[in-house]
């Protein structure tokens, strides 16, 4: 069914508004510093399935849930002390921590996907915070696109998908990150299961120790269903490490020394390069290029995450 999205600008009177939509059960998109999410009250089982209807997402996969602050978060989760020192290095920020649920959460089954666990995070966006904080609750949110598609870096992203299926969005420009935020699980040892916003580096300086690897095998990794091999992707199909374009392709480059329009950063900068990459996704999405070869990513700090994006653009498709 259509119903008409509200476009609300960052400020006392859209916070409001978009906190009493939540209030009501209502799907309010805002901005973060990684993607935009497609938020809704995470205790409000009619609300996260909302969520899922809206972007036609198999509802098996657990939602991140977003909070104002670790207080908030301990509340929801059993932060142990591997926890609360990430959490007091990198939140607010790009990192989403998978922890043991606290003792009577009130955290919907739809958003942990009934599992023992839940994935939380505190953004650094103000944005996101004015929402968060207005709301006094937690927010679960998957990146604000259709299940499968180019995750969105601004509001007019988020449009292109999902105008018409949800309540309202904040518009709050462009994310600075660009790509999704790091996912540790602390059930057990420390393991990364998805690359982001924050380099497993920097997590590793922090923790003393390496983090394990992803499990293997999608098959092996059911607590982290959304880890489909085809995701990200634009309309085109995808050509990796490719040194230059044929006849047929738009070329994506990084790096110096390229003619190409298109540079997700020509000065060789990953940070740069990844908050690039979904929009220059986007973009060639909306000049109906077919074919898109890209440059070498290096796989050092953020190109891991970049690369990790890139490699499911171009899997094959279900
Ligand atoms: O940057 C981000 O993380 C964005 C913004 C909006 O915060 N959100 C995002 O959400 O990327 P989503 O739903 O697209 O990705 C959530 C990932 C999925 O791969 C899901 O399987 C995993 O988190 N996940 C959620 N809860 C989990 C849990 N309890 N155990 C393991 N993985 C979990
Ligand atoms: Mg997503």
């Amino acid at each position: 069914m259509e119903i008409s999205t509200e476009r609300l600008a960052p400020g006392d009177a859209g916070f409001d508004r978009a906190a009493s939509i939540l209030r009501a059960g209502g799907r309010v998109a805002f901005p973060t510093e990684t993607v935009y999410g497609l938020g809704a009250d995470a205790r409000d089982d009619r609300a996260v399935a909302s969520i899922f209807a809206a972007k036609d997402r198999p509802s098996f996969n657990p939602l991140i849930v977003h909070v104002e602050n670790v207080e908030a978060a301990g509340r929801f989760a059993e932060l142990g002390p591997l926890a609360l020192r990430l959490a007091e290095t990198f939140w607010p920020g790009s990192l989403t921590l998978v922890l043991p649920l606290a003792p009577n959460s009130s955290i919907s089954q739809l958003a942990t996907a009934g599992l023992e666990t839940v994935a939380i995070r505190v953004p650094a966006s103000p944005v996101a915070h004015a929402l968060l904080a207005r709301f006094g609750g937690p927010v679960a949110a998957p990146s604000a696109n259709p299940s499968g598609r180019v995750s969105p870096t601004t509001a007019d992203h988020v449009l292109a998908g999902l105008d018409g299926r949800i309540e309202a969005i904040l518009d709050g420009g462009a994310c600075p990150v660009g790509i999704e935020s790091t996912i540790v699980d602390l059930t057990d040892r420390a393991r990364l299961l998805r690359h982001g916003g924050v380099a497993s580096e920097a997590i590793e300086s922090v923790l003393g120790t390496p983090l394990l690897p992803p499990p293997p095998s999608e098959d092996a990794r059911p607590s982290a269903p959304g880890q489909l091999s085809s995701h990200y992707a634009p309309r085109a199909t995808v050509r990796l490490n490719a040194t230059e374009a044929d006849a047929d392709e738009v070329f994506l480059g990084f790096g110096p020394g390229l003619d190409s329009a298109q540079n997700l950063s020509a000065a060789g900068d990953l940070t740069e390069a990844a908050a690039n990459l979904f929009a220059a996704l986007h973009r060639l999405d909306q000049s109906n290029v077919k074919r898109i070869a890209v440059a070498p990513i290096p796989e050092t700090g953020l190109g891991a995450a970049i690369n990790d994006r890139l490699r499911r653009a171009a899997a094959p498709r279900g």
